[in-house]
């Protein structure tokens, strides 16, 4: 029931109204106004940072490679026999040589073995074929770039005509215990190609790999 107002009473000879106070009004639930608005805005805010910031972080975060430019295993029945042609490794965009141990007609000495060779060309970045029946200097088989005939030799990638600034670049590669290989490939583990290419050539035995950089 509501309550009367009090009449108003005489003390001292001063009039004294007694005034009704208001009662505090019991909440109805856990989240008032104030904290929805709050709690909206500094939701909205966290999402537009996470909005903004999130594309950068997720570009920068380091993730596992499949593919080219990170480890591309071969299996042993993809391997060129020795002194075979070479293989494309189309995954892994590169060429794999199983040179022969001594001397390539060249001039170069080489351990003999496996070679990984990138298959894009120096010069502009063309990707480099193997042309079997090019014949030039008398010897057939060339690896010979189809842009502005960059030529490079079967037995390392070396380079002997053309506008290239050097010869094909190598991957280096491990050959694991079954004898198949892994091949890390990618800008960041290429070694600059050059007339020491066939030196690099690994022994087709576990535990074998490129020699690394000097
Ligand atoms: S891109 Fe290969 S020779 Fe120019």
């Amino acid at each position: 029931m509501p309550r009367e107002p009090a009449a108003p009473a005489i003390a001292g000879g001063s009039l004294v109204v007694d005034t009704p106070v208001a009662k505090p009004v019991p909440r109805r639930g856990l989240v008032t106004r104030r904290v929805f608005i709050l709690g909206g805005f500094w939701s909205g805010l966290m999402l537009a940072i996470v909005g903004l910031a999130g594309p950068s972080l997720d570009f920068m975060w380091p993730r596992k490679l499949a593919g080219f430019g990170g480890p591309i295993p071969v299996t042993p029945d993809r391997i060129p026999a020795p002194e075979g042609d070479p293989v494309v490794i189309p995954e892994g965009r590169f060429f794999l040589l199983n040179l022969k141990p001594g001397t390539t007609p060249n001039g170069e000495e080489t351990p003999g073995g496996l070679l990984a060779l990138w298959r894009k060309c120096p010069h502009l970045g063309c990707t480099v074929p193997w042309n079997p029946g090019f014949e030039f200097q008398g010897r057939k088989g060339w690896f010979r770039c189809p842009c502005h005939n960059s030529t490079y030799t079967r037995e390392g990638g070396v380079l002997v005509f053309g506008p290239a600034p050097r010869s094909l670049d190598v991957f280096p590669l491990q050959v694991q215990d079954d004898k198949s290989i892994v091949v890390q490939t990618g800008r960041q583990h290429e070694f600059s190609g050059g007339p020491g290419n066939p030196s690099r050539a690994a022994a087709h035995e576990p535990g074998s790999e490129t020699p690394p950089k000097a």
